[in-house]
């Protein structure tokens, strides 16, 4: 028997409060709300989790095995902070190809990560106290994100149709510009709704952007994730290079990589020192092998991007078809990113109703309270899995929605 002394000095019991104050907004930072659905039924082996943002799919071999080949090629070192030549030249080119303009590798800076990016970019342009204007519902990871830089997220969000598709208000965006807003934080095609941006609209919010002189941040991770096109409008294609606007990008989504860590940003060409010296006082760079993996996935990866997107236009249709027609749920068939976005009449707290179907349904969806203002009364949906996991989800969870 393990006597109770030596049992503490084994399994330390944790602290609740850190030994001296930190940061207020670090203090002040929330448990995400999937956080706290995913914790309660992530054990459970029976239940269908479709809580997070990513797919069932891994990365494809010929991914993995470039970056294998170049560990094992000897490439160890520290590297260049903002990416590796090739895989720049190789985005700018990438860029071209959808966009049809043709950006120097000087505006292209790869990061260890999506969020890494938001995070470098809100460190270069939000000073204590300035506002961002984020369009929500959105991922929290971007509101916090600016919390942490010192900033203050500023909500404006989409408005719900009946027919449960979403739609920007302009003048609403128009009307919540103090003196102390900085920067318009944008993701589209969006998480959670799968909103997409029109290019005419785009063109309006550039301008405002330009006249009001403010950061336009484009949150693009989703852009390959279209049904009614080959890929979403950009920012990028209509901006002149000195604009004021930053694209951020992921390799997670598209190219099935998550767990790679690894993403890149479109700025201005006079913002790259700024974001090479921030990356090297943060990351230091991401890995030399890892990138060598990245530049198969966008000099090799549209067949399986094809794939993928066409395996998650059939998830999202087995979805729309099986809960359009419960009276209480109000859903749009998705026509962008790999979420189902949909409203539940009657209910009032997305986080109690979202536990209640892990239990109930076995079915994992993340609380549309997560995702701030506008939130509430919604459940997302991530349907980037196999068609049968998607069909056997949708059987347990019918029942609970009619
Ligand atoms: C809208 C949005 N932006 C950025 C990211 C960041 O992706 P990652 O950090 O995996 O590159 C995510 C991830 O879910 C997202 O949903």
């Amino acid at each position: 028997m393990v006597s109770a002394p030596l049992k503490s000095k084994l399994i330390p019991s944790l602290p609740e409060e850190p030994p001296l104050p930190l940061r207020p907004e670090v203090e002040a930072l929330g448990v995400s709300g999937i956080q706290q659905v995913w914790e309660m039924g992530f054990q459970k082996p029976d239940v269908i989790g479709l809580w997070v943002g990513e797919g069932d799919v891994p990365t494809p071999s010929f991914i993995s095995d470039a970056a294998i080949a170049s560990l094992r090629a000897g490439n160890t070192y520290y590297t260049h902070k903002r990416g590796i030549p090739p895989l720049r030249e190789a985005l700018a080119q990438y860029h071209a190809r959808l966009l049809g303009i043709a950006p120097d590798p000087e505006r292209i800076s790869v990061t260890s990560s999506g969020m890494a990016a938001l995070t470098l970019i809100f460190q270069a342009v939000v000073a204590q106290g300035d506002e961002v204007i984020l369009v929500s519902p959105i991922w929290p990871n971007a509101a916090a994100a600016v919390q942490i830089a010192g900033g203050r997220p500023v909500e404006v969000s989409l408005d719900s149709q009946a027919d449960g598709s979403f739609e920007l208000d302009i003048d609403k965006l128009t009307a919540a510009i103090g003196p102390r807003t900085r920067a318009l934080f944008i993701a589209s095609p969006g998480n959670p709704t799968g909103w997409m941006m029109e290019q005419e609209q785009q063109r309006e919010i550039l301008a405002l952007a330009r006249e009001r002189g403010l950061w336009l941040i484009a949150d693009e991770v989703y852009h390959r994730f279209t049904y009614d096109r080959p890929w979403a409008p950009s920012f990028a294609s209509i901006a002149e290079p000195e604009d004021a606007l930053i694209c951020v990008h992921s390799f997670s989504k598209a190219w099935a990589m998550t767990g790679w860590r690894l993403g890149w940003l479109l700025h201005p060409p006079s913002m790259g020192e700024t974001f090479g010296k921030l990356i090297e006082y943060s990351s230091s760079g991401a890995q030399h092998f890892l990138q060598d993996g990245a530049v198969a996935a966008i000099r090799d990866g549209e067949a399986f991007v094809t794939e993928l997107v066409e395996r998650c236009r059939e998830g999202g249709d087995i979805v729309f078809d099986a809960l359009s027609d419960c009276p209480r749920v109000r859903i749009a068939r998705p026509k962008a990113a790999f979420y189902a976005f949909f409203g539940v009449e009657g209910m009032t707290d997305s986080l109690t109703f979202a536990k209640q179907l892990v239990l109930e349904a076995g079915v994992g969806l993340a609380p549309g309270a997560a995702f701030g203002a506008g939130g509430e009364g919604f459940l997302r949906l991530c349907f980037a899995s196999s068609p049968q996991r998607i069909a056997q989800a949708m059987e347990r969870l019918r029942p609970a929605l009619l």
